[in-house]
């Protein structure tokens, strides 16, 4: 099956960009989607509930977010293996300026089996196009105001955070990643920028004690949220993780020991006693280029020990 179809909005094309990378946001305004739970980068686990015809269902899938070009297009992958049948689809999402506003474009096709299929295809493309509509309508209800002023360009919007436990609010554009945010805003400088594209992880900080590549979110997907750079991390003393990086030689220059110290933070918390092989997998988003990481795993393992 194929569906395609596009809308304009009368906003910036990053204000759309950022909303339409929202999970929350799209758990909101995608048809038949509950909830959106993020399990890995770009993936999701999704619950769907559909009510259609004889099916009223309640229902798990995944959603990946592939092959992104902020702010322009990515692509979205969705797989379905349920008692209500299999479905199978992909679709390019697309933005472009077109005059003081944005047009969105999918384009994608699909694979139905079980009753899904059989519902015919005559109907499953009016039903996708009835989603489709819902989407945008859904979409333009999510723009504030506020954050627009009159040409349709995306000046700021407010956001609340809350950074090694003090509450900070700003007004920030839209594209300001979190990194920026943290580094230029709020001074910040422990956190280190080393490829701006989400590969070194030398900007790793903890969101809600998870670690994420903070080049990789924009401030204003942090709003609301609690975050811990390297600067929050010693109490009166140093953390044990700090502590035993710098017993075991876990360090040289030092770029990358923030982030690799906040993913180290992350791990503990998942797996409080991890083997040196889950050490090296449980980092190997984060890079250094002075140490051959052997000393990395040895201060992971120590501060181990000491937090046991
Ligand atoms: Fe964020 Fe490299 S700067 S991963
Ligand atoms: Fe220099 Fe890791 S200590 S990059």
């Amino acid at each position: 099956m194929h569906y395609e179809g596009s809308h304009k909005f009368g906003v910036h094309q990053n204000l759309l960009w950022l909303l339409l990378n929202d999970p929350i946001v799209l758990a909101r305004i995608t048809p038949g989607v509950k909830e959106l739970i993020p399990i890995a980068d770009g993936v999701f686990e999704a619950v769907f509930h559909i009510k259609m015809g004889p099916i009223n269902s309640t229902f798990k899938g995944k959603m990946e977010v592939r092959e992104k070009v902020a702010p322009r297009r990515y692509k979205l992958i969705v797989n379905v293996d349920a008692k209500i049948g299999m479905v199978a689809a992909e679709a390019l999402i697309g933005l472009r300026r077109e005059g003081q506003g944005t047009v969105i474009s999918f384009s994608g096709n699909g694979r139905l089996s079980g009753k899904l299929a059989r519902m015919g295809q005559r109907v499953l493309i009016g039903v996708a196009r009835m989603m489709a509509k819902r989407f945008f309508k859904g979409l333009e209800e999510e723009i504030p105001e506020g954050g627009i002023h009159k040409g349709g360009e995306i000046m700021e919007l407010p956001i609340k955070v809350t950074v090694n436990g003090l509450v900070r609010e700003n007004r920030v554009e839209p594209r300001l990643t979190l990194v920026k945010y943290l580094r230029e805003t709020l001074g910040l400088t422990g956190t280190h920028v080393g490829c701006d594209t989400s590969g070194c992880g030398a900007c790793t900080v903890l969101v809600d004690g998870e670690a994420i590549k903070s080049c990789n979110l924009l401030a204003v997907q942090a709003d609301g949220r609690e975050i811990t750079t390297i600067e929050g991390l010693a109490t009166d003393s140093l953390h044990p993780l700090q502590d035993s990086f710098h017993q075991a030689h876990g360090l040289q220059c030092g770029f990358c020991t923030p982030g690799m110290i906040l993913a180290s933070v992350a791990l503990l918390k998942r797996n409080p006693d991890p083997t040196d092989a889950e050490i090296r997998q449980g980092l190997e988003g984060n890079f250094c280029r002075c140490t051959g990481y052997h000393n990395i795993v040895k201060a992971v393992q120590n501060a181990a020990r000491k937090m046991e």
